[in-house]
């Protein structure tokens, strides 16, 4: 698969951009995106917000501003949204799978192992008015150090990172509802993503 170009430096050698500090680390499928890599004439775009940080992962920066609430299901205890569209094409256009704009939603239905989460992503074809697509469910743990105190972050990952049914049809069918997808890291500012007691807003933004 071809990539695209990322600005030039002052040398004229492409360079990464920078990654930023908070943001959804996530290789979406590795399986998948090695089948785009094998497949002739595949191709693969990092953009808006997202920069590969791995050969196969991808950090989503945290977006400036937080789902709006009312877009949110009854009960969400913390929600995030992350920049980026990230776009996989092959077989004369017949593939394509655009990953863009994940929100992370806490449910609280947590158990003694974290709590459950769902990572919805955009329309994959940007159509007025669709709804968002969930795409996978997982159980996020927060992982607290003495580091991401000093940082002013908080650390969550979740390993059991499972595709939902209509994650399922984005994939056309290939992978059934519960394939096992790649583990999701997250690194918020500390507090970020907490639903307002005063407005129902939720509060945390970055930028
Ligand atoms: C002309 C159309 C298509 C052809 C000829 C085709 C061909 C193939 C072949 C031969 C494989 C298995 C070989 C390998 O792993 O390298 C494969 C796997 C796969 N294809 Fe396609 N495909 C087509 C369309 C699609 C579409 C529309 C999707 C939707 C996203 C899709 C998603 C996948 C996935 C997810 C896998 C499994 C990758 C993995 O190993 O995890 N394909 N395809």
């Amino acid at each position: 698969m071809t990539e695209q170009p990322q600005g030039p430096d002052s040398s004229g050698v492409p360079a990464p951009p920078p990654a930023p500090a908070h943001g959804l680390r996530w290789g979406i499928k590795t399986s998948f995106v090695e089948y785009v890599r094998r497949t002739p004439g595949g191709t693969g775009s990092v953009a808006d917000g997202a920069v590969p940080v791995s050969p196969t992962e991808i950090l989503f920066a945290l977006a400036p501003e937080p789902p709006a609430p009312a877009e949110l299901p009854e009960g969400t205890t913390r929600a995030w949204a992350f920049r980026g569209d990230v776009r996989f094409a092959g077989h004369g256009g017949m593939m394509f799978v655009r990953v863009a704009h994940p929100w992370l939603v806490l449910d609280g239905t947590g158990t003694g192992a974290g709590d459950g989460a769902t990572l919805s992503i955009e329309d994959p074809y940007a159509t007025a008015g669709a709804p968002r697509v969930p795409l996978v469910t997982m159980t996020l743990a927060a992982r607290p150090s003495p580091e991401a105190e000093a940082d002013g972050v908080e650390l969550w990952t979740a390993a059991d990172v499972r595709l939902t049914p209509a994650g399922a049809e984005l994939f056309n069918g290939v992978y059934p509802a519960g394939e096992p997808f790649e583990p999701v890291t997250v690194v918020v500012p500390a507090g970020s993503g907490q639903p307002d007691p005063r407005g129902g807003s939720v509060a945390g933004r970055d930028g």
